[in-house]
């Protein structure tokens, strides 16, 4: 029998895919992330007990005690997930209350349209939801996507950005969202009509064990030698004796400006300019910054010759998962 102070929540969070800026945030660039019509839900009511009981639909249960001090050790490993952000909302002061529910998601994992991201901001939508409007309302979404990310820092090791998390906590269906990674500054950048924006799944991949976090240490030991990326010139680059870290350089320069660039060209209605920004996005992380694969390269070139198409590339943190697509309406 459900007590009077025990409440029903029902939560979600949706998926993102990037349409351009990749392999930017970690070094405060921009990206412009777009949500995704595919959501992770929770659902369930709280309870008295000290413990999250949850039941995924892909995962099966977990336990998380809402004290847990150690996410990174629990298991199973999907439980990690929920279990840093609770971790992380207690750390900022808020109260968490126990609960028991069911984490279902249309989200595909693996495929690089932020599946984790979507499962922890729907967790911490769901501790929001418990607790008095005051409170809620004092945590902002940068503050949330902020805890989200530490929380995926703890569960995976994984040094991520924070465009996944900030993108679904901010995001409005039907505008992409320009981010300035290094103020977390906001702008929603509206898709006109006579275009869509289209992802379609390539080959499932994890950033866990991948080369994520080795181009995260090759972009500060760039940044030791010429300053912030995110304010470097080509001539900076030059002056890298390596040629590998001018290469990897060179992709986030040229990528931060393709950012600015497609959003001045989609903004303005040039939307073939925008394509072949895209496409261009592509070919840099796949020659410069190393992140794409054969398969990927192929799905991309195969996308380019379908009619209507104006641009494509590979989105997220690489090394598989979604291609996205700019065609014409
Ligand atoms: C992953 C990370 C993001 C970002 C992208 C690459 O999705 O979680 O922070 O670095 O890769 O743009």
């Amino acid at each position: 029998m459900r007590t009077t102070d025990e409440r029903v929540i029902t939560v979600r969070a949706p998926g993102r895919v990037n349409i351009i800026g990749d392999h930017t945030d970690y070094t405060g660039g921009l990206v412009l992330p777009m949500v995704v019509d595919l959501h992770t839900t929770i659902t369930g009511t709280t309870t008295r007990e000290p413990v999250w009981v949850l039941e995924s639909d892909t995962h099966g249960p977990a336990r998380v005690p809402i004290d847990v001090e150690r996410p990174d050790r629990l298991m199973p490993e999907w439980a990690r997930y929920p279990a840093g952000v609770l971790a992380e909302c207690r750390a900022l002061g808020i109260p968490i209350t126990g609960f028991t529910g069911t984490v279902s998601t249309t989200v595909p994992i693996g495929a690089g349209l932020s599946s984790s991201a979507a499962l922890e901001i729907a967790t911490a939508r769901a501790v929001l939801a418990t607790v008095p409007d005051d409170i809620r309302t004092s945590v902002s979404d940068t503050e949330i996507a902020r805890a989200c990310q530490r929380a995926e820092h703890a569960a995976t090791g994984v040094p991520c950005g924070i465009m996944d998390q900030l993108s679904i906590a901010s995001g409005v269906s039907g505008s992409a969202t320009l981010i300035d990674c290094a103020t977390l500054d906001i702008v929603l950048v509206p898709i006109p009509d006579t275009v869509r924006i289209e992802h379609r799944f390539i080959t499932a991949r994890t950033l866990v064990g991948s080369e994520y976090a080795d181009r995260v240490d090759r972009c500060r030991e760039i940044e030791a030698l010429i300053g912030p990326l995110k304010h470097a010139s080509d001539i900076d680059v030059d002056r890298l004796d390596s040629d590998l870290l001018r290469r990897r350089a060179r992709h986030v320069i040229s990528e931060n400006r393709r950012v600015r660039a497609f959003v001045d060209a989609i903004t303005s209605g040039d939307v073939e300019l925008a394509g072949r920004l895209m496409t261009e996005s592509h070919r840099s992380l796949a020659d410069d910054y190393e992140t794409s694969t054969q398969q990927m390269d192929a799905a991309v070139e195969s996308a380019l010759r379908e009619p209507g198409v104006l641009g494509a590339r590979m989105t997220g943190g690489g090394f598989g998962g979604c291609i996205v697509i700019l065609r014409r309406n």
